[in-house]
């Protein structure tokens, strides 16, 4: 297996490559999980942003996660696509094999360095672990050009045998040494000096580029990942939206805008292009069901929004007075196109691709064309944030296993509150009827009823996407099923059908998660 080189692009000494793990990282993250075809629809926007790396899954976790890296393995041709192994040879092979049809494949193995991790979870003696390094990567390299190597808990690991593994690694053919804070633990300057010590240490260490991994749980995974770079690593691994293990990873936008927004102080370029980070955001937002906080750093809702009346006149009378970046940069644009009744199908379109979605299949579109007519015809004003919502939950229910059909509810003080519903499951279409406390709870008993199955419910929230009574409602609903969680979302005028397509999208979900299996620390 040969790797096309990416170096033409990435000789500029500042040259920063974007490392995207959110098909694997961000969709180990509680509540999250993709299927198929959206992994392939969020790695083809990763490419036209312009990613250098796109970490597609852990094939030996399931099938799924294997079926993910080989099909986006065929479709991508312009950034390199990695798949996971551990140190354990059948992983490797595995990852391989998903690769076969890659243009750029890399091989991404690691196994943990920390004496914690050493002693507790892997229980083998630094030795072995030195040995497995050795293995892996040697292993990995005889089947592909592009190896990257990576010390899980590399932030708590000791520094002698982190640089002991590390020339090792790059010895046995590693062109990329990653270096992980998996738990979120260090901080800027501890984590610039650890970088700078292995540029000083490791006699090898200019024979690979050197990346950084950085997990949020403290809340510094942008700005460890910044004071790496500066201490020369040049490579960052991050996540769309941030997305990932507990508090998520090192959010891509931020890194990437931080570069440019503060060139003078960080004078590092990537090739992200940065006008479709909203696009992109969208749409991991709408898959995944994990919202976007409003005040989120450079895709939140109101990130761009200005509220206080100072800064509003300040804005008018020149925007850098409180922008520090344009909403155009990010791709955020004014809308220009007001949405009614009225409004055809073309008119529709050209406000899917001014919201960031030119590139919906006819189907979604069509499908979506279909539900903004009905609402157009409930709601007087139709906003963006109706469509986006509309459209949000059109690409969610696309390839759904369980698909909802219609719902019709009894509710009221004088009970009892029933639920008449149809839903289609494989594709045939089934009808229940059913009695609950209150209109939701008879909502989802008839799902249950339909389609038998036992789950905790979590969370149910309901949320208004715009003002008045006639805004749509958007429901989360989380399921829990033998530890595993996952997050639905539905949205509709109707606040029951928004929570019935809701609890069928998290249905959808924990189908596609039963599939997988948790790898366990090593059994190399
Ligand atoms: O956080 C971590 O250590 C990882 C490694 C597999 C790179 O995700
Ligand atoms: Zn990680």
């Amino acid at each position: 297996m040969s790797a096309v080189s990416n170096a033409e692009n990435t000789q500029n000494a500042n040259r920063v490559r974007i490392f995207d793990t959110t098909l694997r990282d961000g969709e180990q993250s509680p509540g999250c999980s993709m299927n198929l075809e959206e992994k392939i629809q969020v790695a083809g926007v990763l490419e036209e942003m312009g990613v250098d790396v796109i970490e597609a899954g852990f094939p030996i976790a399931s099938r799924g996660d294997f079926e993910a890296v080989q099909q986006v393995a065929r479709k991508v041709t312009g950034s390199t696509v990695a798949g996971l192994a551990r140190a354990a040879l059948k992983d490797i092979d595995r990852v391989a094999e998903a690769l076969e049809p890659a243009k750029r494949p890399r091989i991404h193995t690691f196994i943990s360095t920390s004496p914690l991790h050493m002693k507790y979870k892997l229980q083998m003696e630094p030795d072995a672990v030195h040995q497995a390094v050795i293995d892996s990567v040697s292993h990995a390299r005889n089947l592909c050009d592009d190896v990257e190597w990576s010390p899980e808990d590399g932030t708590r690991t000791e520094h002698d045998f982190l640089c002991r593994c590390v020339e090792a690694a790059i010895k046995a053919g590693a062109g990329t040494i990653n270096i992980p804070d998996t738990v979120g633990y260090t901080v800027p300057s501890e984590f610039h000096a650890l970088i700078a010590m292995l540029f000083e240490r490791v006699p090898n260490i200019d024979k690979a580029v050197v990346s950084v991994h950085c997990h949020n749980d403290l809340g510094l995974a942008v700005a460890n990942s910044l004071a790496a770079v500066k201490a020369g690593a040049r490579q960052v691994e991050c996540t769309i939206n941030g997305i990932g293990e507990r508090a998520g990873n090192a959010a891509m936008e931020e890194i990437v805008m931080a570069l440019r927004t503060r060139h003078d102080v960080i004078p590092y370029t990537t090739a992200v292009k940065s006008e479709l980070i909203t696009k992109a955001s969208r749409l991991v937002a709408a898959i995944t069901g994990f919202s976007v906080q409003p005040n989120k750093a450079i895709v939140g809702a109101n990130a761009f929004a200005h509220e206080s009346g100072i800064h509003q006149d300040g804005v008018l009378k020149h925007t850098q007075t409180y922008e520090i970046m344009t909403p155009e940069s990010v791709g955020l644009t004014q809308s220009t196109l007001v949405m009614g009744k009225h409004s055809g199908r073309h008119a529709f379109k050209a406000k899917l691709a001014e919201l960031g979605y030119p590139e919906l299949s006819d189907n979604a579109v069509q499908d979506a064309f279909e539900r903004f007519k009905d609402l157009a015809d409930h709601k007087k004003d139709v906003y963006d944030e109706d469509i986006v919502a509309l459209v949000d939950d059109t690409v969610v229910r696309h390839n759904d296993r369980i698909r909802f059909v219609s719902l019709q509810v009894v509710c009221g003080s004088k009970g009892p509150q029933t639920a008449e519903l149809e839903l289609e499951v494989d594709g045939e279409r089934k009808r229940a009827k059913a009695e609950g406390n209150g209109p939701v709870d008879a909502t989802f008993a008839a799902i249950k009823a339909i389609f038998p199955h036992q789950t905790n419910l979590q969370l149910y929230q309901v949320h208004a996407v715009t003002e008045g009574t006639d805004a749509q409602a958007e429901v989360t609903v989380r399921l829990e099923e033998d530890g595993r969680t996952v997050n639905g979302q539905g949205a509709d005028y109707d606040t029951l059908v928004a929570s019935a397509r809701a609890y069928v999208n998290a249905l959808n979900k924990l189908l596609l998660k039963r599939e997988k299996t948790a790898p366990a620390a090593l059994s190399a």
